[in-house]
């Protein structure tokens, strides 16, 4: 059975120093390009789904395309996660829904309603055998002009060590999410990428064992921006996450890697690539088809930088 919940792989990627891939999905090319790299490369995997991809294509279609994921790769451990669950109704219906895990993202309220919050999920999910990712802290830049306001806001907005700690001991959340730095999209960083990793190791030494998420990952690598700009996009100040910060916080305490902005910006630049260079096609496959290509190339790449290539047996 490939259907698991982190648990199992969160233990063995915290033990072995490695993360775990959590890839968004938003249609089936997108996921058989994910499938087809976490196939070749033995890696363990997670498949998550956000809100707004449910608005976009539906959750029947979800589930079809996620069920036959896991069907067709019986070898291979695979997770269904609901990222940033905004509401316990949300992550109701996602545990209903047969997802393997959930994330309650709180981190916008108060901390002790986000405490509540996380709680009020954590009992539900755990009575249905599902794992809760919550968060604490804001992502965002830390530089000051990425946010416009003084550099003790923006710190105040990371994760603090010691809050971490009552945080995960008062809402018996399984995994947490923590600001150090990094944001969602494409637009990271106004001049230097510039993280908190510190923060992690600080989290970790007071929660041993406890493992971590990344979220807002991606690198938007300069190949990718090159490319979509190439080809009449128009992308020219995107910067992302170092890759070598990705690999060093995946060797720390992060068992959970959150991608999503550079699937998206290999699948842009390939169709992109396709309509300049044949612009007769106008069947689908034909630019779908490579879009998917470079949807597993990225992803075979992303699994070496997490380190996670081959694990899939030990995760099982
Ligand atoms: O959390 C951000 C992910 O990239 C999902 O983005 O809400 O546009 O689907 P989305
Ligand atoms: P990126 O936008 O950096 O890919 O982050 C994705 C993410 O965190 C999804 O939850
Ligand atoms: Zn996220």
């Amino acid at each position: 059975m490939a259907l698991v919940s982190t648990k199992k792989m969160f233990e063995m990627a915290y033990k072995g120093g490695y993360a775990i891939g959590a890839f968004n999905v938003n249609n089936m090319e997108i996921t058989q390009g994910i499938i087809a790299a976490i196939a070749e490369e033995k890696a363990p995997l997670i498949l998550q789904v956000s809100r707004g991809a449910r608005k976009y294509a539906s959750i029947g279609y979800l589930r079809a395309i996620l069920n036959t994921a896991v069907e067709e790769n019986p070898d291979i451990p695979i997770a269904t996660h609901l990222d940033h669950g905004d509401s316990f109704e949300t992550c109701k219906q996602a545990v209903d829904d047969g997802f393997t895990s959930v994330m309650i993202d709180a981190s916008s309220k108060p901390f002790e309603e986000n405490i509540a919050e996380t709680k009020k999920v954590v009992e539900y999910a755990h009575a249905h055998g599902v794992v809760v990712e919550a968060e604490l802290g804001r992502l965002g830049g830390i530089e000051e002009e990425a946010v416009g306001v003084s550099i003790d806001d923006v710190k105040s907005h990371l994760t603090d060590p010691d809050q971490a700690v009552e945080f995960v001991e008062k809402s018996g959340c399984d995994s947490l999410a923590v600001a150090c730095g990094t944001s969602h999209g494409a637009y990271k960083f106004k001049k230097e990428p510039k993280l908190a990793l510190d923060i992690i190791q600080t989290v970790a030494d007071k929660l041993p064992g406890f493992p971590l998420v990344m979220h807002g990952s991606s690198s938007v690598l300069k190949e990718f921006k090159d490319l979509i700009n190439k080809y009449g996009g128009d992308m020219p100040d995107a910067m992302g996450v170092p890759e070598d910060a990705i690999s060093e916080a995946s060797k720390m305490a992060v068992c959970k890697v959150n991608i999503d902005t550079d699937l998206r910006m290999a699948m842009t630049a390939k169709i992109r690539q396709v309509f300049a260079e044949k612009p007769s096609a106008f069947d689908p496959r034909d630019y779908l088809g490579p879009g998917r290509e470079a949807i597993k190339n990225m992803v075979k790449h992303k699994l070496h930088i997490l380190g996670c290539v081959g694990k899939a047996a030990e995760c099982s």
